[in-house]
This record gives structure tokens, C-alpha cells and sequence, in this order.
């Protein structure tokens, strides 16, 4: 588990937080759009969700329409789910399985590797067959069963984007088995960044997650940054428990809570095989969709499973109350920006990544 540490950039300049304006500009949030969600791997889906040939989803990033589909050829692909011929958004459902992509507009028809393959109201397709008429590609990538797609043609592979992350998955050996069994989104009123410095700090839990700090060793945590992730923990105290079950010696490992640039977290509880994508998406720039897609080796939850469902969400509803009251102190004029205790270093991380992004000297 241990990575290659990064080291967090030390002067005294930098003990201080980003601007509170990063929070509240709206012309903030379109910059970052093209300057980091638009440059960044962004997460998609699990390979489970286009199991069979002709599955495909629909999905947003960086505020562009995006579908994922299965071919007959097996490879899996993104493209913009827009029509070359008049801009009309393609697939509309969220996901389902087809044998040919139609527009609903003048009816253009396109292969599932994203070829023209008949347009109506032209006569002669041959000329359409290449370049503008066919579906406008994405370059998507895959590790460990998840999906990500990247709108940078000039991005570096996904497993180069992170450091050792994926090495560091290859000991959770049930992952490859993880079945998606349950999505939830919810409207947080804050800037997607504070959800993420909330993620990337545990000074807060002894005051915040009284459930949290009761189950896990918190002079065992520990916050390692790493080459544009890090990776947090500890072990669980060896009386208690998630939930209502008790873990076996073998497993008093607290779990890993990762953070991967710019917005995706993945949490991997003990127990049974488990693991959680979050994502933080942007609906404006004091609004936030968050979007949980839990994992599981099979969607009939046995009560241990249920339990830990539960406790994370309790720690969630905890973690949204204080960002929904940060928003609200970043507003004020009482203060322009924050400071770092020694041990918010993975925020410090995330805010030097945000600077260098946007070229902010601040
Ligand atoms: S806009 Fe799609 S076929 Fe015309
Ligand atoms: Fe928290």
C-alpha cells in the first residue's frame, strides 16, 4: 500500500490556503473546466456496465455530453454523443444495449465503432463514410475495471497519470469481481474543491465523526501523498467493529481512502469485498453534484454490508453539513483565505495542484 511520496511544497508562503474567491467566482469554475476537467482522466463507469457487445451509457464530463459503448469487436469506446450531422445530442437513456446508434433527428445511423453507416437525407454515403461524418472519439482507458475518459488528445496514459495507484490496487484481489449495486447523487450546496479538502484531512473527524474515530486508531492515521493521488488510513481498533459485525483479527486493516486528481475518490472498507467511487462534479460554481457508486461482489447485501452502507452515509451527511457551512464563511469578507495545521498536508497538496493549474502565485 505504501506509495512513492511526493514531496508537499514546505515554505511559509504556502501555509496559507487558495483564495476563498476560488470558491465563489463563477468565471473560477469555467477555467478550471478547461484547464483541469478537460485535461484530467475523469472516471465513467466499471467495466461491469458494458459487459456485453452493443452496452453502452451515457455519462458528462467537463459539462461535454460522452457515451461509452461496447463493440463488435469487444473494445470498449467513448465518443461525444453528439450527431455529426446537426449537433443532436445521440443516445438520450442513461444506458441499454444496441445493435446501431440512432439520431433521432433526420435519422442518421452509426456502427457502433462510431462509422456513418447511413444518412437518410443524403444520397450517396460513400463520401461520408470517414472523418467529419463519423462519431467524434474520446480516448478512453481502463484499469482495474474502471473506465476513465480523458478529452486531452495530448493527456499521458492513464497508468502514468498516477503515479503507483494502480500498482498499489493490484492486493485487492476481488476487485476484478466487484459488481456495480447501487448509485446515489446529491446536490451539495458548496464548490466542489471543499468537499475535497474535507476528503483530504482527518483533523476534523475527532470533532466531526464521533462513529468514525470510535471504530478506527486514530494515532495510527496517517495521510501519504503521493505523484497526483494519496492514499489515507489506519487500522480499526482491535475491539470494535463497522456496523453490527465483528472483523476478524486478519482483517484489522482500517480501509484505504484514496484521492486521485482532480475530483475522484475510491474508499476500500475491510470486510467483504467492497470498494466506493466519489466523484465531485461541478453543477456551478457553489454547487456540486456528488455522485457515489458503491461496489459489492454481489447485489443481495447481507447485513454486514448494509451496516457499512450505513455508516458511510452517516459520515457523509456529517462531511456535507460542514462544507455547506464553509461555502458559507468563503461568501464572507471576514476572511480572504485559510491556513494549514502540520498535519492538512494532503490539502496543501491539492491546493499547490490547484495553483499550478491555474497559475495562481497566491
Ligand atoms: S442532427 Fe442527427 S441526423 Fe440530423
Ligand atoms: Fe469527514
Amino acid at each position: 500500500m505504501m506509495a512513492n511520496q511526493v514531496q508537499v511544497n514546505d515554505t511559509s508562503t504556502m501555509i496559507k490556503t487558495i483564495p476563498y474567491r476560488l470558491y465563489t467566482e463563477p468565471q473560477v469554475l469555467k477555467e478550471e473546466q478547461e484547464k483541469i476537467f478537460a485535461r484530467s482522466w475523469q472516471f465513467v463507469g466499471h467495466s461491469s456496465q458494458v459487459q456485453k457487445q452493443g452496452d453502452y451509457f451515457t455519462c458528462e464530463v467537463a459539462g461535454e455530453p460522452i457515451l461509452v459503448v461496447r463493440g463488435k469487436d469487444d473494445q470498449v469506446r467513448a465518443f461525444y454523443n453528439v450527431c455529426p450531422h446537426r449537433a443532436t445530442k445521440l443516445e438520450k437513456k442513461e444506458e441499454g444495449n444496441k445493435k446501431i446508434l440512432q439520431c433521432g433527428y433526420h435519422g442518421w445511423t452509426f456502427n457502433l465503432d462510431g462509422s456513418l453507416y447511413k444518412a437518410p437525407n443524403f444520397k450517396n454515403t460513400d463520401s461520408f463514410c470517414e472523418g467529419e461524418a463519423c462519431l467524434r472519439s474520446v480516448r478512453l482507458e481502463m484499469e482495474a475495471s474502471m473506465i476513465f475518459v480523458n478529452l486531452d488528445d495530448d493527456a499521458l496514459p492513464l497508468a502514468e497519470s498516477y503515479g503507483d495507484f494502480f500498482t498499489s490496487l493490484k492486493d485487492v484481489e476481488f476487485l476484478g469481481e466487484l459488481k456495480k449495486v447501487w448509485e446515489k447523487k446529491r446536490v451539495i450546496k458548496a464548490n466542489w474543491k471543499a468537499f475535497i479538502d474535507n476528503y483530504l484531512e482527518c483533523d476534523h473527524c475527532p470533532i466531526a465523526h464521533p462513529s468514525f474515530v470510535a471504530t478506527l486508531d486514530m494515532s495510527q492515521y496517517s495521510i501519504v501523498a503521493c505523484e497526483n493521488y494519496s492514499v489515507q488510513g489506519t487500522i480499526v481498533k482491535p475491539d470494535k467493529q463497522y456496523g453490527s459485525v465483528e472483523l476478524n483479527k486478519a482483517e484489522f486493516q482500517g480501509g484505504r481512502f484514496y484521492w486521485l486528481w482532480p475530483n475522484m475518490m475510491v474508499t476500500i472498507y475491510p470486510g467483504s469485498g467492497n470498494m466506493t467511487v466519489i466523484q465531485m462534479v461541478p453543477i456551478d460554481h457553489e454547487t456540486t453534484l456528488g455522485v457515489y457508486h458503491v461496489f459489492f461482489r454481489d447485489e443481495n447485501l447481507t447485513q454486514e454490508e448494509k451496516d457499512l452502507l450505513a455508516f458511510m452515509e452517516q459520515v457523509r451527511d456529517e462531511d456535507v453539513e460542514l462544507v455547506e457551512l464553509e461555502q458559507i464563511g468563503f461568501r464572507s469578507r471576514a476572511f480572504k483565505e485559510g491556513r494549514f495545521s502540520p498535519t492538512e498536508h494532503g490539502v496543501r497538496q491539492f491546493h499547490d495542484m490547484i495553483r499550478e493549474a491555474l497559475d495562481i502565485k497566491a
